[in-house]
């Protein structure tokens, strides 16, 4: 079954076709990240916009790339939240017309879950498992029985992960998405130079952040460095960088390690654009030994959004019997 995935949650407009939820046939993506750099953020008209622009070309291009025909579509899957809305209207109304047009199924799929199903390109892995995503707009732990049954464990009280890290990125300067910027600093400094207070919650599943840019904002100001009058050295934001990832880092794996434990599961799924980070991958590794938990990360191409999620997910959704009517609607979280 060649399904065809659609994702416009946030900047990025992306097409895929997977057969049968394991093999990627093609795929295409455009990003209007550019357009939103000089921003530090996301603008959600730009971002909607530019959907617009490129999805009937982008489109056209992964049909040829696959060498495929329209009819050769058999199901269309598209996100159709959380994200932003008007992004995500572009995307949904897309999928209603090439479902219609072709008259083969719909079905709706969860940003989210789809951020968990990577890995089974490469894996044929076995329910339950717990999942953690961690994006830029979201950190959630989910006890995932199987695709149509997800148990949100736990979840961001604040900043997500990758906000954050973007966040304290721009207030060091370092560019946008800061993600990567920070893991390149952080590479050079002691992550056990500053000691930031461990982040603590009182539900212990969730997470909290914000406490910790604060803590930054705090560290530089005391020291006069957010006056604009004095230029923070290079090696103090390396030590920064490198300490606060630490903290926020040895959270993730923590509270991650104690769902599976309170679950009484050993295997870890994790997946969205921050499990691109490498050291927080060996990180989770290192610590999964003692633990005996088996980590299993989506492959480095799929951890930031992208369309074969969507239509692998779509998939898995589609046999256990979900679609969706021309009703289906988009929610923003
Ligand atoms: O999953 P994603 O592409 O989009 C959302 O659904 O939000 O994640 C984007 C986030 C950004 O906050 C970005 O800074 C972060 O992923 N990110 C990273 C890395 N690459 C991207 N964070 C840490 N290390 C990286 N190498
Ligand atoms: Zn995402």
């Amino acid at each position: 079954m060649n399904v065809l995935g659609i994702e416009t949650s946030c900047d990025e407009t992306a097409f895929s076709i997977v057969k049968d939820g394991k093999e990627i046939l093609g795929e295409v993506l455009s990003s209007s990240l550019k357009y939103h750099k000089k921003y530090g953020g996301i603008i959600p008209e730009i971002a909607s916009r530019m959907h617009l622009e490129v999805e009937v070309a982008l489109f056209k291009e992964l049909l040829k790339k696959t060498k495929l025909n329209y009819k050769d579509i058999d199901l269309v899957a598209v996100t159709c939240g959380p994200g932003l809305l008007g992004s995500l209207l572009v995307g949904v109304s897309f999928a209603k017309a090439i479902a219609y047009a072709l008259n083969k199924p719909l079905v709706g799929v969860n940003h989210l879950h789809a951020h968990l199903y990577p890995v089974f390109f490469n894996h044929n892995l076995d329910f339950p498992f717990i999942g953690l995503v961690v994006s830029g707009g979201h950190t959630n732990l989910f006890y995932v029985r199987d695709f149509l049954n997800l148990e949100l464990l736990g979840k961001s009280l604040d900043d997500a992960c990758g906000e954050v890290l973007d966040k304290i990125a721009r207030i060091l300067d370092l560019g946008y998405p800061g993600g990567p910027f920070i893991e390149r600093m952080a590479k050079k400094g002691n992550p056990k130079s500053l000691s930031f207070s461990p982040i603590k919650t009182k539900a212990p599943l969730d997470f909290s952040f914000s406490g910790i840019k604060t803590a930054v904002v705090y560290y530089l100001k005391k020291r006069g460095f957010l006056s604009g009058l004095k230029r923070i050295p290079l090696s103090l934001k390396y030590d920064l960088c490198a300490s606060f990832q630490e903290v926020i880092f040895n959270s993730l794996i923590e509270k991650s390690f104690l769902a599976c434990r309170l679950k009484k599961v050993n295997r870890l799924v994790i997946g969205g654009g921050v499990a691109c980070n490498q050291y927080l991958r060996e990180k989770f590794l290192s610590s999964s030994l003692k633990e005996k938990i088996k980590v299993y990360f989506s492959p480095l191409q799929h951890c930031q959004d992208n369309a074969s999620m969507v239509a692998g997910l779509g998939y898995g959704l589609f046999k256990k019997g979900k679609s969706d009517s021309f009703d289906l609607e988009v929610f923003t979280d």
